[in-house]
């Protein structure tokens, strides 16, 4: 394990590539409609702003799921010369876009396109009486693009994260779930990383092009050493924004006796690289994932032998530290099937979903932390043991 410390460098308001926050992340899907049940039955999310045939989106529709500080955007297309039309065809739904709150879009984009970022869609400006948005996009690995997004008037940042609305043509929508959800939470606050699965070989070509485009700096490092089984193996490295405020772990495979579940993912999507996964922050591990298997999501299942060996493991590494060892109930993190890791800062609590399509790809990590600002990579080995058994299953091993 070789660890690169923390460079956090303040934000510089002059730097057109601060980033203020994750505008939204968007999801390309072949039907919005009953996937917005599925995130807001599931997962707890708001069902808050719609655009489609009724407000005047001819050629796609867009529903905006909300939750704490987390903005999903659910994208199919209407037309099948809609360009989402063509990527379902190849990946199937998973994320698109992960958008990026600036203060100025246009300039953030001319300064990532001088940066050496290739353009994905060039700046422009949606505007009604409410405000305006300006969004611009780049390509980054696969189908994914980020996109630079400023607001104005009813628009604007704040008044989004308040609740307000979020770009021309969209329009408010109740759904009784609604409710049910406000009265029965599932504390998901806000996004604590994003990773991408990229291709053999790949993985520091994009770490140099975090560095060189976006000027982020890399966070932690791990080696196959680290994250690898009897049977496959990873490399990942851990990029972040200069205020840290995004962490964009990237994986490539590594060499194994059988298929890394990287190559899984990668045959699975066309052999082109994606998001793998998003990282939802609670405060509360337990009560999210408690409430969140009484909702039906299916989470990896970890072997019992793991909780043989975790307390000691974690509880020695806290101690070591000068920490108090791990205050959630040890019980309670068994019967939920948590998983607990520590490093010299503090602990994490984290949980894995299985694939949330059928096709292998996205799944959705629910991430607590107590210190530790890393990745759980004591619970690598026992989640790829626990990852390889369902391969085995798909027939994938
Ligand atoms: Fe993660």
């Amino acid at each position: 394990m070789t660890t690169a410390q923390t460079q956090p460098t303040s934000a510089v308001s002059t730097d057109p590539l601060a980033l203020i926050d994750v505008d939204h992340v968007r999801f390309y899907v072949g039907n919005a409609k009953q996937a917005a049940y599925f995130y807001a039955h599931t997962f707890g999310f708001r069902i808050d702003q719609i655009a489609d045939l009724t407000t005047g989106s001819r050629d796609e529709a867009d529903y905006l799921l909300t939750q704490g500080n987390i903005r999903m955007l659910l994208t199919t297309p209407l037309t099948k010369d809609h360009p989402a039309a063509e990527e379902l065809k190849r990946y199937g739904d998973g994320v698109k876009e992960v958008a990026l709150t600036v203060n100025d879009a246009q300039a953030a984009y001319d300064q990532a396109i001088a940066n050496g970022a290739e353009c994905a869609q060039a700046p422009r400006t949606l505007e009604d009486e409410r405000g305006t948005v300006t969004v611009a996009s780049i390509k980054i690995y696969g189908r994914v693009i980020h996109t630079f997004v400023s607001r104005t008037g009813e628009y604007a940042y704040d008044k989004l994260r308040a609740g307000g609305m979020f770009m021309p043509t969209f329009q408010k929508i109740d759904s009784p779930l609604n409710k049910y959800n406000e009265e029965n939470p599932c504390g998901l606050m806000y996004c604590d990383h994003f990773v991408g699965n990229v291709e053999d070989g790949k993985m520091n070509h994009w770490v140099k092009w975090y560095e060189d485009v976006m000027g982020f700096k890399m966070f932690k490092h791990f080696d196959d050493a680290d994250i690898s089984t009897e049977y496959s193996a990873l490399m990942s490295k851990v990029m972040a924004s200069g205020n840290n405020l995004i962490k964009m772990p990237i994986n490539e495979p590594a060499e194994g006796l059988k298929k890394s579940q990287i190559q899984e993912y990668l045959e699975w999507h066309d052999m082109t690289p994606g998001v793998q996964h998003l990282a939802f922050r609670t405060d509360d591990e337990l009560k999210t994932v408690a409430e969140l298997r009484r909702r039906g999501v299916d989470f990896l299942n970890m072997p019992d032998t793991y909780y043989e060996l975790v307390w000691d493991r974690v509880n020695k590494m806290l101690t070591d530290h000068g920490h108090e060892a791990v205050k959630e109930d040890h019980q309670r993190v068994r019967d939920l099937g948590i998983l607990v890791d520590a490093d010299d800062e503090g602990y994490l609590l984290q949980l894995f979903t299985k694939p949330l399509q059928d096709r292998p790809t996205f799944f959705i990590e629910i991430i607590c932390r107590r210190g530790s600002q890393s990745f759980g990579k004591g619970n690598f080995k026992a989640l790829f043991e626990s990852l390889e058994l369902e391969q085995e299953r798909r027939g994938n091993l």
